[in-house]
């Protein structure tokens, strides 16, 4: 892959590779827009925006175009005994084969890698502190359990815990938003994957990428600020169906493709 630059974009910042889980449902095209109209004013990305489904989703294509943002657009499905499931691990098949992607096709070794999934909210802030992780950076995510961040504890600039509402067990209790690691981390750790275990997916990755809690890096000013938050889209009820003897030769017809 030839590394492609952008006007305004200097090829010595570090590339991040930023993983996008996503799945059909009515706010998969709102969630995507406020996502990637963040994106856009982040410089030297490269997006890998993963599906869990059998076929690419035209209208997320068309977003991606749209964007002007250097993006990667890709399935991966979850597999069927995992589906079959009550408590589904979403979103692990989608990060897995992001990295597999960028273990294969990375062009920057100094390169950062942030799971940011399409429901959250964050503040450009973020990515200036992403893009200085050497190894594996954290840092506070606001709107989360019933504390309502989550965060490293940090003394003298250094991790000596965690403040999470839901601790179970975890060495790592931690968002998928509150953390980033290198290119070089997971090209030493080749198989360090995200397990499918619903709660654990951060815990398991963090352990399997080998990761000590003394080279943890606190970033966003020693985690005193706030850059990204879980706002999680409310769930909508399924649409009205429209009624096509009505509707079917007008606009509204056209407009109830695009929300189911
Ligand atoms: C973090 O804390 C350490 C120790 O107090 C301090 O030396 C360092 O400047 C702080 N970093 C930031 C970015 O505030």
């Amino acid at each position: 892959m030839t590394l492609v630059v952008n006007p305004g974009e200097s090829i010595s910042m570090p590339m991040l590779y930023i993983i996008t889980p996503t799945y059909k449902r009515q706010e998969q095209i709102p969630d995507l827009t406020r996502l990637a109209q963040t994106l856009m004013h982040v410089p030297s990305i490269m997006w890998l925006v993963i599906e869990d489904a059998e076929m690419l989703n035209p209208q997320v294509a068309a977003l991606l175009r749209r964007t002007g943002i250097k993006y990667l657009h890709m399935l991966a499905p979850m597999p069927k005994d995992q589906k079959m499931r009550k408590v589904k691990a979403r979103g692990v098949s989608n990060r897995n084969k992001g990295l597999q992607w960028i273990r294969e096709n990375f062009v920057d070794q100094n390169g950062v890698i942030y799971f940011a999934d399409d429901d959250n909210t964050y503040d450009l802030r973020l990515f200036d502190e992403i893009r200085s992780v050497k190894r594996v950076g954290m840092w506070p995510v606001g709107l989360l359990t019933s504390y309502g961040m989550s965060s490293p504890v940090v003394k003298n600039g250094r991790v000596t815990g965690f403040y999470d509402g839901w601790v179970a067990n975890r060495k790592f209790p931690v968002d998928m938003a509150g953390f980033g690691v290198s290119v070089s981390m997971i090209i030493k750790n080749p198989k360090g994957n995200m397990p499918y275990v619903p709660g654990y997916e951060e815990d398991g990755f963090l352990r399997n990428l080998n990761v000590k809690i003394t080279e943890i890096e606190p970033k966003a000013e020693n985690c005193t600020k706030i850059y990204v938050w879980h706002t999680q889209t409310k769930k909508n009820k399924a649409p009205a169906k429209v009624n096509a003897t009505i509707h079917g030769q007008d606009n509204i017809w056209t407009l109830y493709q695009q929300i189911i």
